[in-house]
């Protein structure tokens, strides 16, 4: 079975645009455990777009599954890695003007500074990944660094249509082979939805996927229907 890790992001996304203090992720966090999330992943952005501080404590100290914090490889997001201890990391490049992450990590241009920012927090009990392009320059960097995982940039795949989607497919596939077989455990992710989702996990060396946009998207529409209906209950129960 494949594991599914839910990107809790753009409920705080929601929230943030009204500055208060719904919806709040940590909550849509418990309700995805309880739906079958395996996990639960928040990036916690240098801009703090959405995410804040407050959300991965609480989500430590409520998840029954496992967080995976997602973050960029900075002194202050280590030591803020190491003072919430999740279970598992994930470093990702940032760019403070992108609308979302837009590539993988260059691992190869910055070998030394991953690899000691693997070890801090590997050191602490902290499983880290790295989030990279299905390259295999940058598979053999990632297991230079000492990492326990790769989580392979989906959102090229995502993005193209017809037979550059089965090119970049067969890239995708081609990586995780690559990377299982420097004992690297392969997570994939980005940009992935109800109809591109499939051949992604029928990848057997893929063992999880983190998903966010498309699920929080459909909870939206799923659930407008209800929460319709209970306000105009509440209005006819005041002027029946
Ligand atoms: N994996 C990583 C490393 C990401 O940065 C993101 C986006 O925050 C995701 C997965 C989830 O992507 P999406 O929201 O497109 O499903």
């Amino acid at each position: 079975m494949i594991r599914l890790g839910v990107n809790v992001d753009h409920v705080a996304t929601l929230r943030q645009a009204r500055m208060i203090d719904v919806p709040d992720p940590v909550e849509a966090a418990l309700i995805a455990e309880h739906a079958g999330a395996d996990g639960i992943t928040v990036h916690l952005r240098e801009d703090r777009r959405h995410i804040q501080e407050r959300d991965v404590y609480l989500l430590r100290e409520r998840s029954r599954s496992k967080v995976n914090l997602e973050m960029a490889v900075t002194t202050a997001m280590v030591a803020f890695a190491e003072s919430v201890k999740p279970n598992d990391a994930c470093f990702v490049p940032e760019k403070r003007e992108e609308l979302t992450t837009e590539g993988g990590l260059d691992v190869v241009s910055q070998r030394a500074r991953v690899k000691e920012a693997v070890e801090r927090l590997q050191g602490r009990g902290i499983h880290v990944s790295l989030f990279i392009d299905p390259k295999p320059a940058q598979i053999e960097a990632a297991k230079e660094t000492g990492a326990h995982a790769i989580e392979i940039h989906t959102g090229s795949y995502c993005n193209a249509a017809g037979p550059a989607r089965a090119k970049e497919l067969d890239a995708i596939a081609g990586a995780a082979r690559v990377a299982r077989g420097l004992g690297l455990e392969v997570h994939g992710g980005h940009g992935l939805n109800y109809e591109n989702v499939l051949p992604i996990a029928r990848i057997p060396e893929i063992v999880e996927l983190n998903i966010g946009h498309s699920i929080i998207a459909r909870a939206v529409i799923v659930g407008i229907e209800q929460a319709v209906r209970e306000m105009k209950e509440l209005l006819n129960r005041a002027r029946p």
